[in-house]
């Protein structure tokens, strides 16, 4: 059931996530945060509304960027948070470190999750904390309409157990993980399905619109919630 009508999340976690992770981490006005893919950043502006922590912001598109600073302004957060458009790859953060990262919404994927591991580790303070959430597999058979509507081939999605491997192979430990309910699915569709009537930007492209509505089918008439969960998890990072 769509329980939030206004997100501008991207991804299926959405606002409590977020705040669980600030939480955790014991944001506080005197605490910086770095969001990594930020998309229209509604993930920072929650947590800077919420913590009124300082934020760096970046995500490599131009039009994500300026329609996030737009709706921190809205907000009336943009005096916390420094936006920046580039390429997360091409950055380094070592010399001043954040206590918690934000990778929400699949940017871990996009990354190499084991080279993103490997950077954040070094732009975080001590026992600084990542939140993430990313795509998994909850099964070994998957479909192969599903593996191919989630570029299965680009992404060689992780397993539940496989991350949590990969996150202790990383240097981090785990201190929050669970799998996002439906209606973090339904509020991620129902934004996806309210932005396919856009007639300017990326979701006014056709092949666009024709990719979500085939995503949106295979996930609900085709029951691809039963073969991909999407995963949310706190690590800390160890000594
Ligand atoms: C699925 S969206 C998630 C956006 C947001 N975090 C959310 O959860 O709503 C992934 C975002 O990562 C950004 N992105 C992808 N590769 C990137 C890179 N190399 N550097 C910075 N941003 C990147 C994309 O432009 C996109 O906005």
């Amino acid at each position: 059931m769509v329980t939030d009508t206004k997100t501008y999340y991207t991804s299926p976690a959405g606002k409590e996530f977020t705040l669980t992770a600030g939480r955790f981490a014991g944001i506080h006005p005197a605490s910086t945060v770095l969001d990594i893919g930020c998309g229209y950043g509604e993930g920072v502006c929650n947590m800077t509304q919420e913590f009124r922590c300082k934020a760096v912001a970046i995500d490599i598109n131009e039009e994500n960027v300026d329609f996030a600073q737009n709706l921190a302004v809205e907000r009336r957060v943009s005096h916390l948070i420094h936006f920046e458009q580039n390429d997360i790859l091409q950055m380094d953060f070592s010399e001043e470190p954040f206590d918690l990262i934000m990778a929400e919404g699949g940017i871990l994927s996009y990354l190499g999750r084991k080279d993103a591991f490997k950077r954040m580790r070094s732009w975080l303070v001590p026992r600084g904390w990542i939140e993430f959430s990313d795509l998994i597999l909850l099964s070994d058979k998957v479909p192969n309409e599903v593996l191919s509507i989630f570029d299965y081939d680009t992404y060689l999605y992780e397993s539940e157990s496989s991350y949590r491997r990969l996150i202790e192979d990383a240097g981090f430990t785990i201190q929050f993980i669970c799998l996002v309910p439906p209606s973090g699915w339904d509020n991620y569709y129902a934004h996806m399905a309210r932005r396919l009537e856009d007639n300017q930007g990326f979701f006014a492209n056709q092949e666009v619109k024709l990719a979500f509505h085939k995503e949106i089918d295979i996930f609900y008439r085709f029951e691809g919630f039963r073969f991909v969960g999407y995963l949310v998890c706190i690590v800390r990072k160890k000594d």
